[in-house]
């Protein structure tokens, strides 16, 4: 299906966040309300975690309260982004079906008290949500302020698999819509090992936990399956939204920066467009690398159309060791370098503080100190900075590069008795994506089996698990023109986790021209020199040549004189998990090979530079100074935050923002 960009009523860019009234006496909402037009806001979240007030006993619904705050919302001109509020079940429900309540691997039932206490495959679950859904778009389907339907809540964040009986009979439907019969899945799932041979559908379990190490492939289904059973609520809800409300887009928000346990390729599917939250953690040291990720994941999901920062942080967050403050600046930065990569407003999590719950010490737009405070005036500059940028909604992102991304084969790569708990996928995709931020170049993401000839390089970062369908088009696509780099322990296994005999990198042998017969994990902490002078991490290959240039083999330990790194025409390898420095040099030298350059030339470090462009050639190049030092660039155009025209060069202050306005041909 194809998704419809994102049509919001509000003209421009949005901004709010999470308003959760139902927290609050109806007094304070007068406030509110004032206080989101003097910020700006004009879109806002409303209904995420309100069940329990619009359902306080089965089949009894209270609406009064929510035509009120809507009423409210829509005499203030604030479009709302109405949630069907199904991601957390109040009391009365688990209590009534206790069943419907979520099994972890020890088979230990988990309690109601906390959110997402529900099972993705439970049929009461199921039919009270939906029930809920239709309620809401009925009453509300002709509301002028609905803008747009938030589908739930972060699917999986809390109750990503549940291993009940329950969920046992709904993966056994699953594998029987996969492999047809108990051959299919014998076979999928290699039983003749450790005589797991499955003779009665009625023995097939959910991998819980056992004695020792349970069968890979039986895990890997088990997560394909929870990633399918919480779609398919998504779907389900989505599907009664568009019988009651077919104009009105829907989405629900991913995570697509911190969160690998859902395949989201999938999801996006279903939803009219992307939505993403994304909240950095205290502990990383490229924080506004982390950023760009998480966007530029969002774009590449909804397929190069604009999509939303559902929500992020004002400053701290709450759920962390130490919730870190944002410093001044952050905020703006941080949702810039969003609108930057694609999205059309930055929403946050949430207008008001709580003063209680679990959630009372994370940030808001509304601190508790309230508006006499550095948070609210940040925010009511923001709006303000969003309102200038308004010309720049629906305008869209061109990538570069693309980055493969694959979820279940990270899922497989990051299962249990793999040659080296150090060969992670999802952190590695992130590793190579920090290479291409430093080199400047704009990134999409794109699944295995994605068409990429529009792409000159195409990186593959960490792809342990592939089919023969996806490596032919990797394969096909390097036939086509294209650069393609491959990272260790690729192309090793089938779809099923069934090893490629024959030497590794298995689907990849011919196309990379090497042959690997033994892989040379390293202990921790472990390093291997390499003969153009980098130093590999994790990893070593024995091997050899087979069609590939040599360019770089190791030195020193066990593989000494191995290919490390190589190049066969347009298909380069690289077999151990090369350090930062060697990383960037080696993604510059591929980059270079294709002639693919840094959007801006010249570039300071810290500067983040993307450019949005409408149809009619008028872009938008975000220039965001995550430096301390000015950056000083060659570029033309008018800063829309500013009206300042610059001819030839232009200079970002340190943590300063710049959005230069161009016909398009001055580039
Ligand atoms: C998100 C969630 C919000 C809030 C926020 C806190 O995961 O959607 O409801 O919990 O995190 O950071």
């Amino acid at each position: 299906m194809d998704m419809p960009s994102l049509t919001p009523r509000p003209v421009g860019l949005l901004y709010g966040g999470d308003y959760n009234p139902e927290q609050w006496p109806e007094r304070v909402w007068e406030e509110d309300v004032r206080l989101m037009r003097e910020a700006g806001v004009n879109l806002v979240t409303v209904g995420v975690f309100a069940w329990a007030w619009l359902e306080p006993a089965p089949g009894r619904y209270q609406f009064g309260w929510l035509d009120r705050v809507l009423e409210l919302l829509r005499r203030n001109e604030i479009a709302v982004d109405l949630a069907t509020a199904t991601a957390s079940p109040p009391p009365w429900f688990p209590h009534r079906y206790p069943k419907s309540l979520p099994v972890d691997t020890d088979g230990r039932r988990l309690w109601y008290g906390s959110r997402q206490s529900f099972c993705a495959s439970s049929p009461e679950y199921r039919d009270v949500a939906l029930h809920l859904v239709d309620r809401l778009a009925s009453r509300y389907h002709d509301h002028p302020a609905l803008a747009m339907w938030h589908i739930h809540n972060e699917y999986g964040c809390h109750n990503l698999h549940c291993y009940c009986d329950v969920s046992a009979a709904a993966f056994r439907v699953w594998l029987r819509n996969r492999y047809g019969d108990l051959g299919g899945l014998n076979d999928a799932w290699g039983t003749a090992f450790w005589s797991q041979w499955y003779t009665d559908w009625a023995q097939v379990l959910p991998p819980r936990a056992t004695t020792t190490i349970g069968n890979p492939a039986q895990a890997l289904d088990f997560r394909r399956f929870s990633s399918d059973a919480l779609l398919a609520l998504c779907t389900a809800e989505r599907e009664a939204l568009r019988q009651i409300t077919p104009g009105i887009p829907a989405t629900t928000n991913l995570m697509t920066g911190n969160f690998f346990g859902l395949d989201y390729w999938r999801w996006a599917r279903v939803l009219d467009f992307v939505a993403t939250d994304n909240y950095l953690v205290g502990t990383s040291t490229a924080p506004h690398v982390d950023v760009a990720y998480a966007a530029d994941i969002a774009r590449s999901l909804g397929r190069g159309r604009p999509w939303l920062l559902m929500e992020h942080s004002t400053s701290a967050v709450n759920w962390q060791p130490r919730n870190l403050a944002k410093p001044p600046g952050m905020l703006r930065r941080n949702s810039l370098s969003h609108v930057a990569r694609g999205s059309d407003g930055a929403l946050f999590f949430q207008w008001r503080a709580s003063r209680s719950g679990a959630e009372k010490w994370h940030s808001a737009m509304l601190p508790h100190a309230g508006t006499d405070s550095r948070v609210w005036r940040e925010v009511v500059e923001l709006g303000a900075a969003l309102k200038r940028l308004a010309p720049v909604a629906s305008s869209t992102v061109d990538g570069q590069v693309a980055v493969v991304l694959d979820y279940p084969s990270g899922w497989a790569a990051e299962g249990r008795a793999q040659p080296s708990v150090d060969m992670g996928t999802f952190d590695e995709v992130r590793r190579w994506y920090g290479a291409l931020w430093r080199a400047g170049v704009t990134a999409d993401f794109a699944p295995p089996g994605a068409e990429l000839s529009r792409y000159p390089v195409v990186f593959v970062p960490a792809l342990y698990l592939v089919s023969d369908n996806d490596a032919n088009a990797l394969a096909s696509y390097v036939d086509g023109g294209g650069t393609l780099l491959v990272g260790p322990y690729s192309g090793v296994v089938d779809e099923c986790d069934r090893v490629r005999p024959g030497g590794y990198p298995g689907a990849f042998r011919d196309l990379l021209g090497v042959r690997i017969e033994e892989f040379y994990p390293m202990p921790a902490g472990g390093s291997v020199k390499l003969s153009g002078g980098s130093v590999g991490h994790a990893w070593r290959e024995l091997g050899r040549a087979t069609g590939a240039e040599v360019l770089e083999s190791y030195v020193d330990g066990p593989v000494a004189g191995s290919p490390a790194v190589t190049r066969n025409g347009r298909a380069w390898y690289v077999g151990t998990r090369l350090d930062d420095d060697g990383l960037d040099q080696l993604v510059a030298q591929v980059l270079a090979a294709a002639g693919v350059a840094a959007l801006v030339a010249d570039r300071p470090p810290g500067l983040e530079a993307v450019r949005r462009r409408h149809p009619d050639g008028t872009a938008y190049l975000f220039l965001v100074n995550h430096a301390d030092a000015p950056a000083t660039v060659a570029a033309t155009g008018t800063d829309l935050l500013t009206g300042a025209d610059s001819a030839g060069e232009v200079t970002v202050p340190p943590g300063g923002v710049v959005v230069l306005r161009s016909s398009g041909e001055e580039e």
